[in-house]
Formats: structure tokens, C-alpha cells, sequence
């Protein structure tokens, strides 16, 4: 077996605010799932759930449930997801909210698998809890780990001025030296 170029794929994965209406074929939603689902998981306890939202109804509950700065450009999306996962199948170890990183790594799959394919995608974090709940009826029990909206990309100037705005901010990360530390927390040192 063959290493698949899994770097340029991370390396090309990028978040994106800018929507075209046109639907996301079943079979590119069916390759997000497979990316999702096959993300590793503590014990391989696999405490996640997708939900895709489709009628009419889930569609309008999950736009009213964003914070008003994604209002503003995710109700375009034309594929609407939330991401939970369940901490009854992955209870917390040792002080580890271990549900929370597997459903991290799932997400980050999903993500990864949406820009390789010609999408663009965003997940969020600003979102009313408790309408996203109701809306889809989620237990309890369940934790939302995030909301996902994906679509084809479309030209940035159909946008609104301040998301416009947005999406021409740069993409920046920390230094290796501010976040790789050796031997103890926060010593850095020269990489081996
Ligand atoms: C868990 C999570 C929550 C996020 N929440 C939001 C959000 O509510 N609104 C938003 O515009 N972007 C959100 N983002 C996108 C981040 O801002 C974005 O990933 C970050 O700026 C890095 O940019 P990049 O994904 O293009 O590398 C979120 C990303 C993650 C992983």
C-alpha cells in the first residue's frame, strides 16, 4: 500500500465563508460521512453522530440558532451539518474529555474531505445551544461539538461588505518555536 499524499490535502484544507446556492451532490455528502466516520476515536468507541439537516424546518432551526456574525454568511450554505458527540459512550478518563477530542478528529476529517473535493467549509463554534438542541431534538445526554456549513465555492463580492471583509484576512499560525516545547512545558529548544 501506497502513503497517500496526506500533507498537501491538510496543508490545502482552508475555512471559507463564500457559498453558492447549488446543492452538494449525495455522493460527495456520502464521501464526507466516510471521511467522518472513519476518524479514530478513544478505544475506538466511534461516541460521534452527524446530522444533516434537509427539510425545511431543520434548515431554518439550524440558520436561527447561529450567532449573529455567522448569520451574516452561513444561512447560504447549501449543506447545513451538526456535529455531536456522546459522552455515555465515551465517558471523561483520568480528567480526559476524551468524547470531545474524538468528535474533534471526526470534524477535522469531514474537513479535510470537503476542500479535497472542491468545497468550502467552515465549522463554528457560535451558535445558541440550546436551539440547536431543540431543533434537532438532540438528548441530553448528547454534546454539539460543532455546526458545519459547506457548499461550492462562489465569487467573494456576492457576499455582505463585512464578510467580504473577513474573508480577505490572512491565514496565519503560530511559530513551531511557540508551541513545540522539549523535555518540559514551555522549554523550546532547537528541533532534532
Ligand atoms: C471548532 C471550531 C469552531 C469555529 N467557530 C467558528 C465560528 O463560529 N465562526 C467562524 O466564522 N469561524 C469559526 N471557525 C473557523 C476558524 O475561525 C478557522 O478554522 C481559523 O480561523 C483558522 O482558519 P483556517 O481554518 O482557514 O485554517 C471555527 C473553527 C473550528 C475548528
Amino acid at each position: 500500500m501506497t502513503t497517500p499524499d496526506i500533507t498537501s490535502a491538510l496543508r490545502y484544507r482552508s475555512s471559507s465563508r463564500a457559498f453558492d446556492p447549488r446543492p452538494v451532490e449525495p455522493e460527495k455528502i456520502a464521501a464526507l460521512v466516510e471521511a467522518f466516520r472513519w476518524a479514530p476515536s478513544s478505544q475506538n468507541k466511534q461516541p460521534w453522530r452527524l446530522i444533516v439537516a434537509r427539510t425545511e424546518q431543520a434548515r431554518a432551526g439550524w440558520d436561527t440558532a447561529l450567532d449573529p456574525g455567522n448569520q451574516a454568511w452561513a444561512p447560504r450554505a447549501p449543506l447545513k451539518l451538526v456535529v455531536i458527540a456522546n459522552p455515555e459512550e465515551q465517558p471523561d478518563h483520568h480528567g480526559q474529555q476524551r468524547c470531545l477530542v474524538d468528535g474533534g478528529l471526526a470534524l477535522h476529517a469531514l474537513l479535510v474531505q470537503a476542500c479535497a473535493m472542491g468545497l468550502n467549509v467552515r465549522a463554528m463554534a457560535g451558535w445558541n445551544q440550546d436551539k440547536v438542541r431543540t431543533t434537532f431534538d438532540i438528548p441530553n445526554s448528547c454534546l454539539v461539538v460543532a455546526l458545519v456549513a459547506a457548499g461550492y465555492p462562489c465569487p467573494v463580492d456576492a457576499l455582505p461588505a463585512e464578510v467580504q471583509q473577513k474573508e480577505a484576512r490572512a491565514r496565519v499560525r503560530r511559530d513551531p518555536t511557540e508551541i513545540v516545547f522539549y523535555d518540559r512545558f514551555g522549554a523550546s529548544g532547537a528541533a532534532m
